[in-house]
Parts: structure tokens; C-alpha cells; sequence
């Protein structure tokens, strides 16, 4: 309670540890709130979850809660599978895929991931999971850094082509990039203009500080 209070005046550090994916993990109380960080950025709740809240917000909670099921690519501490389960009440199946065991030993001890029950959580690259699965999801967020990095193929068109086969018609994607540099924000336009007319692309660009929001609908 004390270092919560605390935080409101400075960041109070509760747990370190190294991280091969992300350098480092640092669980910090900041503002009264648990958050998760990497070495340069915030990960997990905080101005992460707030980014990502807004995207589901632009889909619609009430959309949302008829999906069957949705697909969390990179967890982290877990805070978009929170809001989904207990802000828009989903009740759909949720999968959530890390490559980063100690981050979702974090999650469990720390941000009661492991209480949710509807969340199955895999620990596996997402490039090979998305390859692997059988199933097709409504929702699917893709939320993927290593530290401020976005690994290439995010963009690629393998991934893409492969996403877009995994979405039902009437899904969405919901995908949290970062606009550090020009070439990042060219990075993005040419992403946009890589989707056909099957689907409806939005862009909401500077959400919060550099993260630029895209929303994407298979129409059919
Ligand atoms: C910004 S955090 C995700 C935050 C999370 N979506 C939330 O709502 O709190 C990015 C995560 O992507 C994970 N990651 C990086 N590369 C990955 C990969 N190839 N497959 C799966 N997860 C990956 C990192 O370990 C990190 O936990």
C-alpha cells in the first residue's frame, strides 16, 4: 500500500529480471498503478493497455462481445486480455501467445493473468503458432515488440497473407505499431496499401505519444 501511495510521486521498482527477448522486465509501481516495462518502454498495462483499449473501443465493446473467440499475439503481462474479459465482459475463448516464458510468470504472480478463465495462454513464437493453428478467430490483436523493436515480419507478406486467411468474414484485426522514424511511418503506409478491397483498413495514427493504430475488417 505504501510503495502504491509512493508512486504517485515517483515510480517504485518491485521486480527486475532479464530478459533475452526484451533485455528486461521491471515490474514498477507508477501513478498507483502496476505496470509492466522493458528496458525502454512500457509493456503492460498503463499507456499500453490505454492504446490498446481504444482499439477495441474504434471495433466496438458491443461487437466484441459477440465474437466466439479471439487471438492475442504477444502477452506480455496480459492487460488487453484483461480489458477484454473484465471491462467488455468477453466471454468468447481467448488465446494468448507469448514467446517469453518469464513474462507470463510475471502475468500470473503479479497481474492475476492465470485467473482468467476463459484466456489458454501458449508459449511459442507467434510466426510458428500462426503457421501451426487450425482455427480462425474474430478478433485478432497483434501487439508484438522486443523492446521498441517490431520484428520485420510483421510486414511481410507471408504474415499478412497468412493473418488475413486466419480472420473470419466480420473479423478484425487490431495491430499496434510504433512510428519512431519516417521510414517506420512509410513502413506503414505501405502496409495500408497492401490489403485489397476485401477489406477495410483505418489508421489512427498518434494514439499515444508514437503508436499508430490500425484497424482491419474482412468484409468478405
Ligand atoms: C507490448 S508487449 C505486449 C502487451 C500485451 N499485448 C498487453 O496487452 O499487455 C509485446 C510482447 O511481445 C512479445 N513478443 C516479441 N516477439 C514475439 C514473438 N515472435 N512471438 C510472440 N510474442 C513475442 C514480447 O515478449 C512482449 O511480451
Amino acid at each position: 500500500m505504501l510503495k502504491r501511495i509512493l508512486s504517485f510521486f515517483i515510480p517504485v521498482n518491485i521486480y527486475k529480471q532479464h530478459s533475452t527477448t526484451s533485455q528486461k522486465l521491471e515490474v514498477t509501481w507508477n501513478n498507483g498503478q502496476l505496470v509492466l516495462d522493458s528496458k525502454n518502454t512500457n509493456y503492460s498495462y498503463g499507456s499500453l493497455q490505454r492504446i490498446l483499449r481504444k482499439g477495441l473501443h474504434y471495433i466496438g465493446f458491443e461487437r466484441i462481445r459477440g465474437f466466439e473467440n479471439a487471438l492475442v499475439l504477444g502477452v506480455a503481462a496480459g492487460s488487453v486480455i484483461k480489458t477484454l474479459a473484465e471491462e467488455i465482459k468477453f466471454k468468447g475463448k481467448i488465446t494468448g501467445v507469448e514467446i517469453d516464458p518469464a513474462a507470463i510468470e510475471i502475468a500470473n504472480t503479479y497481474f492475476g493473468l492465470d485467473k482468467i478463465t476463459n484466456c489458454d495462454i501458449v508459449i511459442d513464437d507467434a510466426f510458428e503458432f500462426v503457421l501451426k493453428t487450425k482455427e480462425k478467430y474474430d478478433l485478432i490483436i497483434i501487439d508484438i515488440f522486443k523492446d521498441t523493436e517490431m520484428p520485420n515480419f510483421l510486414f511481410e507478406d507471408f504474415w499478412i497473407n497468412r493473418i488475413n486467411f486466419l480472420l473470419k468474414v466480420n473479423g478484425f484485426i487490431l495491430f499496434n505499431t510504433m512510428t519512431l522514424t519516417n521510414q517506420h511511418k512509410e513502413r506503414n503506409l505501405s502496409y495500408r496499401s497492401r490489403f485489397s478491397e476485401q477489406y477495410s483498413v483505418r489508421m489512427y495514427p498518434k494514439v499515444e505519444d508514437h503508436n499508430e493504430l490500425f484497424t482491419i475488417k474482412k468484409l468478405k
